[in-house]
C-alpha cells in the first residue's frame, strides 16, 4: 500500500526527571533519523511527541519532592523539551498532557467511549494502603512478578518481562507509599473489556507479520495467554477526570490518556497554523486511510502500543491504527542496568553543557550501537572509539583531505573534471547506490545498518584518495589531479545530504563549508554533479575533533562516584530499616547450636535457595537457605555454621525446611556466616 503522508510518534516521556541515552537510544533518536529521512524526500510528514504528565510516576514524585504534581511536570516538562531540542530531535509539535486541549480529548474520546456501551462498569476489590488512605494502582504498588519471579514489578507491569498486570496479580504485594501491606477494599472502575475484543486485535495483529521480530512475538505471547478486561480509570487524584456521573475521586488510567496524548499534540500542531484555523487539519493524520501510521517506542511500551491503544481506536472508530510500532530494545551503561534511582546514566542535559557541540557524536555511536534486535551496551571507551577511529579517522579525514587540497591547488574553486578512467565510471556508479541503499535499511527500520552504509560511503572517498595519490601528481598529472579533486568534492557533497538524518549538525557545517545548495533533497545524492566546476568552497575545519583521555575518564569517575554514593545510601538505608528492639526473653529462646554441613545442592527453579543437609551435633537435618546468590554449593560443604533448631519446620518449594543457618550481613550487604573459624582442612582439622 502506497501512503500520501506519514504520522510519526515517539512515546511520550514521563515528567519525572530528565532523560537519559537510553531514552534518546531507545525511541527519539532512530524516530527523528526516519522523519528527517522522510522530509529529505520531500514527503508530507508530522513528527509528534510531548510530555506524559499524569499517572503515579508523577504523583510519587511530587511527593518525594515535597512539591505538587504541577511543579514536577512544569519542571521536567522544560528540561525534556530543552534537551530533545539541544540534540536536534526535530519535533513537529512536542505538547503535554496537562494541556487543556488533551483534558477536552481525553475526556471526550472517554466519552464517546462509554456513550457506544463499549466499558464494562464493575465494583471489584482493590488494594488499599490504610496508613495513607488510598488506592493502590500502578506504581503504588509492588510486589513478585507472577511470571517472571522479579520482586520488583509494578501494579500495572512487570518491567523485567514486559507482562502488563493488574496489582491483584502481583505476589506479595506491597505499597509503596507506606511499605505496608495492603489491603483489599472495594471500588467502581470502567473495564476495557479486551476478552471480548481478541478476535478483532488478533486480526490486527496477524496483518502485521512484518513487524519487528521483538515486537510481534510480544504480542502473539500476549494473546495466547488470552486477554483480560483492564481497567481503564483509577482512584487517584491527578490526572483527567472521569467525565462521567458517579466518577468523583477517579481519573483516568494514566495509559488510557497518554497514547491520546499523540492526537491532542497534532490537534495543537495545526491549531496553530492557518489550516488548524479552519478547524480540521489535523484530522487527515489521523481519520485518512492514506495516513501512515508509525509509533516509536521502547520495549516496556509494546503492549500498551500494540494491543491497548489500537483497541481503544478500533471501539472508537473513527480513527486510523498504527501501521508499524517500531520498538526497541533497552541500552545498557558500561555494563549495568540503566537506573534513575541509582544516578546509573548519562543525562542529556548534562552532555550538552560537558560535551558542548559534540551532539553528533553521541547520536552516531547510540545509533552505530542501537539496542534494535538486543539489549546492547554503552561505554564511554566505546563513545570514544567511535569517534577517535570512524568520526575522525574515516568521515572528518576524507572531508578535510578534500577540502584542504582545493584551496591548496585550486583556491577553494571546484576544478573541472578531465577525463574518467574506467575506475572513476565504477565509482561514480557505485556513489549513485547510496541513496537507495540507506533508504532500503531506514525503511526497514535498520538504523545501525543504514549508518554503517553512509560510513561505507566515507570509507570508499577514503579509499579513493590513498589509491590515486593527488598529492603525488599534482606536478606531473594536473588534469588527472583536476579530476581526483572533482569526484572527491562531489563524494563531500552527497555525504553531506545523506548524513543529515543521522547528523544534522554535522551535516550544516559541512554544506557550509561546500556553500551547498540548501534546497538538496535526498534523490540529489544519486548525482554526482552537484558541485559545479568554478563553485566557491569556504575555508576548510574539522568536522570532529578527537576526545581525550582525560574527558573519557572524568566521565567514568563520574560513574564511580554515583556508584560509591549509592552503596553509601544504601548502607544507611540498611541501618534505617534496621529490625526493632527484642527483649532478652525473645532471644532466649533460641536455641542455637553449631553445625556442619555436610551437603549442599541448589534448589530446582529457585535462583536464591540452596538445600543444606547439616549434621546439628544432636541430629541431622534438612534446611532451605537463601543464600545461594553468595555461596556456591561445592564451596560451603564442611563449612560450620550456626544453626537455630528450634524454629517451627516449614515449607520452601515443596521441601521442608528444619531450622535456620544463622548469616551475619556488613554494610554493603555481603553475607557472612555465623560461625566458629571453619577448621583447616588441610591440616587434619586442627584450629590454629
Ligand atoms: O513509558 C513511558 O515513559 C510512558 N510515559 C510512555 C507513554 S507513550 C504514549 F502512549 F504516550
Ligand atoms: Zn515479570
Amino acid at each position: 500500500m502506497t501512503y500520501k503522508r506519514q504520522l510519526v510518534t515517539a512515546a511520550l516521556p514521563y515528567a519525572n526527571g530528565p532523560v537519559h541515552i537510553g531514552h534518546l537510544a531507545g525511541c527519539y533518536l532512530p524516530a527523528d533519523i526516519y522523519v528527517r529521512y522522510l522530509r529529505s524526500k520531500g514527503e508530507d510528514v508530522k513528527f509528534i511527541c510531548g510530555s506524559d504528565e499524569h499517572g503515579v510516576p508523577i504523583t510519587i514524585k511530587a511527593k518525594k519532592e515535597g512539591v505538587t504534581p504541577q511543579q514536577v511536570v512544569d519542571k521536567y516538562h522544560k528540561i525534556m523539551g530543552d534537551a530533545f531540542n539541544g540534540f536536534g530531535i526535530s519535533f513537529d509539535v512536542y505538547s503535554r498532557t496537562s494541556s487543556p486541549t488533551h483534558h477536552a480529548t481525553a475526556s471526550e474520546f472517554f466519552k464517546t467511549l462509554y456513550d457506544k456501551g463499549v466499558f464494562v462498569e464493575e465494583v471489584t476489590e482493590q488494594y488499599f494502603d490504610e496508613k495513607a488512605n488510598q488506592f493502590l494502582a500502578d506504581r503504588y504498588i509492588i510486589g513478585t512478578c507472577p511470571k517472571c519471579a522479579n520482586e520488583n514489578a509494578y501494579g500495572d507491569q512487570c518491567e523485567k518481562c514486559g507482562t502488563s498486570l493488574n496489582p491483584t496479580d502481583l505476589i506479595n504485594p506491597k505499597s509503596t507509599l507506606s511499605g505496608e501491606k495492603p489491603v483489599l477494599k472495594k471500588t467502581k472502575n470502567w473495564f476495557l473489556p479486551l476478552d471480548k475484543m481478541q478476535p478483532q486485535i488478533e486480526a490486527f495483529i496477524e496483518s502485521h507479520k512484518d513487524w519487528k521480530t521483538n515486537v510481534y512475538g510480544q504480542c502473539k505471547s500476549w494473546l495466547n495467554a488470552g486477554l483480560q478486561p483492564r481497567a481503564m480509570t483509577r482512584d487517584l487524584d491527578w490526572g483527567v477526570k472521569v467525565p462521567v456521573d458517579g466518577a468523583d475521586g477517579k481519573v483516568l488510567y494514566v495509559w488510557f490518556d497518554a497514547p491520546i496524548g499523540y492526537i491532542s499534540a497534532t490537534k495543537d500542531l495545526f491549531a496553530l497554523s492557518p489550516e488548524g484555523r479552519a478547524g480540521e487539519g489535523w484530522t487527515k493524520y489521523w481519520r485518512d486511510k492514506e495516513t501512515k501510521l508509525v509509533h516509536f517506542i521502547g520495549k516496556d511500551n509494546i503492549v500498551f502500543h500494540c494491543i491497548i491503544f489500537p483497541a481503544m481506536l478500533m471501539a472508537e472508530g473513527s480513527y486510523i491504527l498504527p501501521e508499524n510500532v517500531p520498538a526497541n530494545e533497552f541500552l545498557n551503561l558500561e555494563g549495568d542496568k540503566i537506573s534513575t534511582s541509582r544516578n546509573w546514566a548519562v543525562w542529556l542535559h548534562e552532555y550538552l553543557v560537558e560535551f558542548n557541540g559534540k551532539q553528533d557524536v553521541l547520536r552516531y555511536t547510540l545509533c552505530a550501537n542501537a539496542p534494535e534486535t538486543k539489549d546492547n551496551d554503552f561505554t564511554w571507551k566505546d563513545f570514544q572509539a567511535k569517534n577517535n577511529n570512524e568520526l575522525v579517522a574515516i568521515l572528518g579525514n576524507f572531508v578535510n583531505r578534500t577540502l584542504v587540497l582545493t584551496h591548496k591547488y585550486y583556491e577553494g574553486k571546484v576544478p573541472e573534471a578531465a577525463e574518467y578512467t574506467k575506475s572513476d565510471v565504477l565509482l561514480l556508479e557505485e556513489i549513485s547506490k547510496y541513496p537507495a541503499k540507506i533508504a532500503a535499511s531506514i525503511e526497514q527500520y535498520r538504523f545501525r545498518e543504514a549508518l554503517g552504509e553512509l560510513m561505507n560511503l566515507a570509507r570508499l572517498g577514503n579509499k579513493y584518495l590513498a589509491d590515486n595519490e593527488p598529492w603525488n601528481l599534482y606536478k606531473t598529472e594536473p588534469k588527472r589531479v583536476q579530476t581526483i579533486m572533482n569526484l572527491s568534492l562531489q563524494i563531500c557533497a552527497n555525504l553531506a545530504v545523506l548524513m543529515e538524518p543521522f547528523l544534522p549538525f554535522t551535516s550544516a557545517k559541512l554544506s557550509g563549508l561546500l556553500n551547498l545548495n540548501k534546497s538538496l533533497r535526498w534523490n540529489d545524492a544519486t548525482r554526482t554533479d552537484l558541485l559545479l566546476t568554478g563553485h566557491q568552497i569556504n575555508a576548510a575545519a574539522l568536522l570532529f575533533d578527537k576526545i581525550e583521555d582525560e574527558a573519557i575518564d572524568a566521565q567514568i569517575q563520574k560513574l564511580a562516584d554515583s556508584k560509591k554514593m549509592n552503596e553509601t545510601e544504601n548502607s544507611k538505608a540498611a541501618i534505617q530499616n534496621s529490625k526493632e528492639e527484642i527483649t532478652f526473653d525473645d532471644f532466649s529462646k533460641m536455641d542455637i547450636r553449631v553445625g556442619t554441613i555436610l551437603e549442599a545442592e541448589k534448589v530446582p527453579k529457585a535462583d536464591k535457595l540452596l538445600k543444606l543437609k547439616i549434621d546439628t551435633g544432636i541430629d541431622q537435618r534438612t534446611v532451605v537457605s537463601g543464600i545461594a546468590e553468595h555461596y556456591k554449593p561445592e564451596d560451603i560443604v564442611g563449612q560450620q555454621v550456626s544453626i537455630l533448631i528450634n524454629l517451627a519446620p516449614r515449607k520452601i518449594k515443596g521441601i521442608e525446611s528444619q531450622g535456620m543457618i544463622l548469616m551475619a550481613e556488613n554494610e554493603k550487604g555481603e553475607l557472612s556466616f555465623v560461625a566458629p573459624t571453619k577448621p583447616n582442612m588441610n591440616n587434619g582439622g586442627a584450629i590454629k
